[in-house]
């Protein structure tokens, strides 16, 4: 059986890449990014976008089972992107004799969906729109429980963050969680079922209100947690609350609270009858291992980790680098200090190690950037030590990583143009450059009011990299 994954990037993709791998089956991945995936991967990669047919029927050919993980959530016109996207996707897979695609969606009925839901309820739809040329599993997740996931984010980053928490009325509906890696065994099992029909299988664990769950990761953290819903807290200020105090975006955020209002319940029986063998862990076993995860460091994929449509750098720099840039370079010379060592300080940047001096600084930059809509700093990191390309940082994200040589980092905060930030090593030499390009007379202005903090910042930066480097080497 060939089987081709789609998103293979995304929180989901990710997951049921390395199960299907583990499982040794005959895999291609579909990418935007080939950088992205890990090189030492021994699988099958086809690049590609499902808005170029060409790459879509090139990916499709001989693929027997075809797993649809995309979304474009983080796009404004994500309705009818995603509309498009599963089109044509459909299109290339009949084109292609697929037998099977694999769609995982959300729970809920189409009556009460949100505009977030009802995007997902279509692409099923379109997906499962030719069952007498293609069948179609369409299975149906609400909360997905899991290290890294949104969901879990949200309601960790609350329950951390506030002891006393006035909510609005939504926290009192319904839902029925899932921990990921129950999806997971769900959407593995998929391309195995013996059926030729289409088929929708919603799955969840125990009914719960988000009051509930939210108490209920509380108590796994061994925190007490109070809650008071309040009916006259509206969507807006909802979303902007749930941007100020979780690591997720505005956008993001109001996607969710619009999904929140109504009650995402398991509508059929079919997980239990076509997938008796799967028996879903409880909400509490899954924040359990979720929390596991976290602190023994071992998350496997986060939600904000979906690398991105394009390599920026390639994209405004790389072919016209006179046009790009402001930058701010600093460098010096490493000297006796192993190139590893010096690499290894230079990737732990961000999360939990800060940005090596004027901590406060960032945390104001953080500040900021949440109260106009974007991610701030609370992402952190997946992992103190590793790193790859495709994941975020804080604000940034990695589009580059060549071990013992460079990381680049690109701006995902709010600026008013382009940003990244490079760290390379260079014979005996680190080199440290803060790009700029910026979008009109505003971005100019910016860079050039910011340019004494960006000279006592950086410069104090590069010294400090090389003054932990120093220190490590002496330990070793
Ligand atoms: N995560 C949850 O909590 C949850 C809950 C219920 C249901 N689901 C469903 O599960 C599915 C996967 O979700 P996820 O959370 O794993 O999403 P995700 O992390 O945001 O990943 C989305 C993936 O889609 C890819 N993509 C987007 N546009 C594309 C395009 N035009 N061509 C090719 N690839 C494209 C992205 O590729 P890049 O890596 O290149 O950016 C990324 O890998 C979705 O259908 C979602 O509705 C998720």
């Amino acid at each position: 059986m060939k089987v081709l994954l789609t998103g293979a990037n995304g929180y989901i993709g990710r997951r049921l890449k390395q199960t299907l791998l583990n499982e040794k089956v005959s895999l291609r991945l579909f990418v935007r990014n080939p950088k992205s995936v890990d090189p030492d991967l021994e699988v099958e990669i086809a690049e590609g976008n499902t808005f170029d047919s060409d790459s879509l029927n090139r990916a499709l050919k001989g693929v027997d089972v075809a797993y649809y993980l995309i979304h474009s959530l983080q796009d404004k016109n994500y309705k009818e992107l995603d509309r498009q996207s599963a089109q044509n996707f459909l299109d290339a897979a009949i084109k292609q004799g697929v037998k099977r695609i694999v769609y995982l969606g959300g729970l809920g009925v189409k009556e009460q969906a949100s505009k977030h839901l009802l995007s997902r309820i279509e692409t099923g739809e379109i997906l499962s729109s030719q069952p007498h040329k293609i069948e179609t599993i369409w299975i149906r997740a609400g909360v997905i429980i899991g290290s890294g996931s949104s969901s879990f984010e949200i309601i960790r980053h609350l329950t951390e963050k506030l002891p006393l928490m006035v909510t609005p009325k939504w926290v009192k509906t319904l839902a029925q969680p899932i921990g990921v890696d129950d999806v997971i065994s769900y959407l593995n099992a998929s391309k195995d079922l013996n059926i030729e029909k289409n088929l929708i299988v919603d799955i969840g664990s125990q009914k719960m209100t988000y009051k509930e769950m939210m108490l209920g990761c509380a108590h796994a953290l061994g925190l007490r947690r109070w809650i008071f819903p309040l009916p006259i807290l509206t969507i807006n200020l909802s979303s902007y609350w749930l941007n100020f105090f979780t690591p997720v975006p505005y956008t993001v955020a109001r996607s969710l609270i619009e999904g929140l209002s109504s009650e995402v319940l398991i509508q059929n029986n079919h997980a239990k009858e076509y997938f008796p063998q799967i028996h879903p862990i409880s909400f509490e076993s899954a924040v359990k291992k979720a929390i596991q995860n976290m602190e023994e460091n071992q998350v496997f994929s986060r939600w904000s980790d979906a690398g991105g449509e394009h390599d920026q750098w390639e994209k405004h720099y790389k072919d016209d680098p006179a046009s790009a840039v402001l930058m701010d370079r600093q460098s010096v010379k490493i000297g006796i200090i192993p190139k590893e060592i010096v690499y290894h300080t230079f990737t732990s940047i961000g999360g939990k190690e800060g940005w090596f001096g004027y901590n406060w600084l960032w945390e104001i930059r953080g500040i900021m950037d949440k109260m106009i809509g974007g991610a701030g700093l609370n992402r952190g990191r997946r992992d103190p030590h590793k790193l790859r390309i495709g994941e975020s940082i804080d604000f940034w994200r990695v589009e580059d990583l060549s071990v013992n040589e460079r990381l680049l980092l690109y701006a995902q905060m709010k600026v008013p143009g382009k940003a990244w930030l490079e760290f390379k090593i260079i014979e005996d030499e680190l080199i440290q450059t803060a790009y700029f390009y910026p979008r009109g007379l505003f971005g100019r202005l910016y860079w050039y009011v910011l340019v004494p903090i960006h000279y006592l910042v950086f410069r104090n930066m590069i010294k400090t990299i090389l003054d932990k480097a120093h220190k490590k080497s002496l330990i070793k």
